[in-house]
């Protein structure tokens, strides 16, 4: 068994080293454009170039190692019925749900207030925090984001989900489908985007969405930067209803050093780190999947090619 590994990663030998003892009996391969035919039977792939499809059309399945699938469904040579595997969960979920923890308590506590305070050395309480003046509503509610939303439920915050399906998950208020969009919006201080990026969801975070948030609202997207309309956003910073926003994700990664959302006052911004890919638990995942697909056995995590997801 041949299998490729397709990443931007400037060390792929780090990967080929864990994927070769967790696997030994395949033939792994570090693939890049300029080699020939291969003639693989399965690809490991973060963002491929459209060539690997071209040069190797043989491709049983290919495992993507992240989350999110939108960068390979944009592919125009990827063949319509090959099988995609993404990442579940596989170390994400904590990671996410420490990161929004995190973000949600800066706001909430003021801790830009304290840090300014200790430069001065001003000992001083600020109101403390309020947890029913803080909804927090996440829109999407996948695998990822459920154990962000039950974090934040056992913190006390009052927290609801927005998806396509009602989910029915402990402590969090279920909206879903179009017509309860707005209801879950309005009531929603704290927005947090986890959706899946498709061309339903392309600029969904936009003024419409926006003009519909409850007064001094927070905007926190961790999904991609494509679901948010920039200059709505900057507008909504400037003269709306939003008072701060928190982007891990941006239309374009890394960000440019002339864009705006740098050294704006009221942005805070990481560069794609909210859940980064965990080597050791993926390589795990995807090699169980390997031997499951070998066994001829049920798999999980088979991307819907019309859903997008
Ligand atoms: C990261 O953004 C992912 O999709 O896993």
């Amino acid at each position: 068994m041949k299998i490729l590994f397709v990443s931007p990663d400037p060390r792929p030998e780090r990967w080929i080293q864990l994927l070769e003892s967790a696997l030994p009996d395949a033939d792994w391969v570090v693939w890049h454009p300029e080699l020939p035919h291969q003639d693989a039977d399965y690809a490991l792939v973060w963002q491929p170039p459209e060539i690997l499809f071209k040069k190797e059309p043989q491709l049983k399945a290919i495992f993507n190692l992240g989350a999110g699938v939108d960068a390979l469904l944009k592919l125009s040579k990827l063949p319509k019925t090959l099988p995609i595997y993404r990442l579940e969960d596989a170390g994400m979920s904590a990671q996410m749900a420490e990161y929004l923890v995190h973000q949600v308590a800066e706001i909430t506590r003021v801790m830009t207030i304290y840090r300014q305070q200790q430069q001065q050395k001003v000992w001083r309480m600020q109101a403390p925090c309020r947890r029913h003046e803080w909804p927090i509503g996440f829109l999407g509610m996948g695998q990822i984001a459920q154990k962000s939303a039950q974090a934040l439920a056992l913190l006390e915050y009052p927290v609801a989900s927005w998806s396509r399906s009602k989910k029915a998950l402990t402590g969090i208020e279920s909206y879903a489908g179009e017509d309860q969009l707005t209801a879950f919006v309005q009531r929603s201080r704290i927005l947090i985007n986890t959706l899946p990026l498709t061309s339903e969801t392309h600029s969904f975070l936009n003024q419409r969405l926006f003009d519909q948030m409850p007064e001094k609202s927070v905007l926190i997207n961790v999904g991609r930067g494509q679901h948010l309309n920039e200059m709505d956003l900057l507008n909504a910073l400037e003269y709306g209803k939003l008072s701060h926003a928190v982007l891990d994700v941006f239309s374009e990664e890394p960000l440019p050093s002339s864009h705006p959302f740098w050294s704006h006052a009221k942005i805070t911004l990481t560069p794609h780190i909210s859940a980064p890919t965990l080597r050791e638990e993926t390589v795990r995942q995807i090699t169980d999947k390997l031997q499951r697909i070998a066994k001829r056995e049920e798999v999980s995590g088979r991307v819907d090619r019309e859903r997008g997801y």
